[in-house]
């Protein structure tokens, strides 16, 4: 099994939740700048506040925080809205940067008092590097080995007061030691449509683009509750709006600019929509195995398992079972088909001809 995250992907899609092309640049520009203009999380933004307000209010740095959930849901924007709320500086790194335990120790020395330290994609880092952090979160305190073999020796280095601010997207992959040494961990889920409308708007405002609540609303109903794919498709809304009508987005133009990208009214695209069509017009809505399904639509086992399905199954329109891959009702509704046992009493073609009831079945 393949646990990194940049395989599998099969060409750049525009509903990718995977920072891409041009989105860091212009993240940038779009990232809200303190809590109360962070978005939704209600209950995290609500925590987030009393850990700093508490922390501000005796003086002292932050707890560690564990910021974990899936690809553009806010992670790093939190990140730098914590240094902000504590006005404090952030030095920003990543797991994969760290390989060796000196690398860290290097950065963890050249902190200052009160510093916010990101430690982006935490669950990459090796091992070595993984244990130095331990003492330095709990202790503040790391051991430097200087030398090789038997007359290595190690000196203690104290730290300054720092703040760890670990980001992941795969919360599980933590060891247990390291997890249980952040002071407050937030889940992020993915967003509402209400609350991708207020950032679709503040966006537009930011970018300086006309549009009306129904445009806004078209967007983040494509946007498969991931704030980054709204500011994408927000993006290419635009560009559809200013060369092919007055620049402003209505519900319209919004519609058919993303039918243009192919992004369907739930958000699906181009390789979402084929596993579907294939699930239920070649199969009957399954069960089909995964490999024979992938031949069907024409791409590896790997796309259709990693690059297509997470979001199939997430928004209850496939489902994973022992016996293989199996249309739910909402499926079939979604394509505007019928599924063959609702043809009508005494049907006998339906479940794709396995004479069993279907696992959704009438
Ligand atoms: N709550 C929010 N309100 C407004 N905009 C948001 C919010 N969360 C994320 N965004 C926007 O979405 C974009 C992606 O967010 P961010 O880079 O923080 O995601 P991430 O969780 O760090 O993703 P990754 O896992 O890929 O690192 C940013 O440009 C930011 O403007
Ligand atoms: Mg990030």
């Amino acid at each position: 099994m393949n646990w990194d995250d940049e395989t599998a992907t099969a060409e750049e899609r525009i509903v990718d939740a995977s920072a891409e092309g041009d989105d860091q640049a212009v993240e940038a520009a779009l990232r809200p700048k303190d809590l109360a203009e962070f978005v939704g999380q209600e209950k995290v933004r609500q925590q987030l506040d009393l850990v700093l307000k508490a922390a501000r209010q005796r003086g002292a740095t932050a707890d560690h925080v564990l910021l974990s959930g899936a690809p553009g849901l806010g992670k790093t924007t939190l990140s730098m809205i914590i240094a902000a709320e504590m006005n404090a500086p952030i030095r920003i790194t990543s797991g994969p940067a760290i390989q060796h335990a000196g690398d860290l120790a290097a950065i963890l020395s050249s902190l200052q008092e009160g510093e916010i330290l990101f430690l982006d994609e935490i669950h990459r880092m090796s091992r070595p590097a993984e244990e130095m952090l331990y003492m330095a979160m709990e202790d503040f305190r790391v051991d430097v080995i200087v030398g090789k073999g038997p007359g290595a020796t190690a000196i203690p280095l104290d730290l300054p007061p720092f703040t760890l601010v670990g980001a992941t997207t795969r919360a599980g992959l933590l060891p247990p030691p390291l997890r249980d040494r952040f002071g407050f961990t937030a889940h992020m889920e993915f967003y509402e449509p209400h609350e991708l409308e207020r950032v679709v708007c503040r966006s537009a405002g930011l970018l300086d683009v006309a549009i009306d609540p129904a445009g806004a609303a078209e967007i983040a109903g494509r946007s498969r509750g991931t704030p980054r794919i709204s500011n994408r498709l927000l993006r290419r809304v635009r560009d559809y709006a200013q060369v092919r009508a007055d620049g402003a987005i209505t519900r319209e133009i919004a519609a058919a600019a993303l039918g243009v990208y192919e992004v369907d009214s739930r958000g699906l695209d181009r390789l979402d929509r084929a596993v579907l069509t294939s699930l239920l017009k070649l199969f009957g809505g399954g069960p089909v195995g995964l490999s024979t399904l992938a031949v069907a639509v024409g791409e590896e086992r790997e796309t259709v398992e990693e690059v297509a399905e997470p979001f199939l199954v997430r928004e209850g329109l496939l489902a994973r079972t022992p016996r293989g891959r199996v249309a739910t009702p909402a499926a079939w509704d979604h394509l505007g088909m019928v599924p063959p046992q609702a043809a009508g009493p005494g049907s006998t073609t339906g479940n794709g001809g396995t004479g069993q009831p279907g696992l959704f079945g009438a």
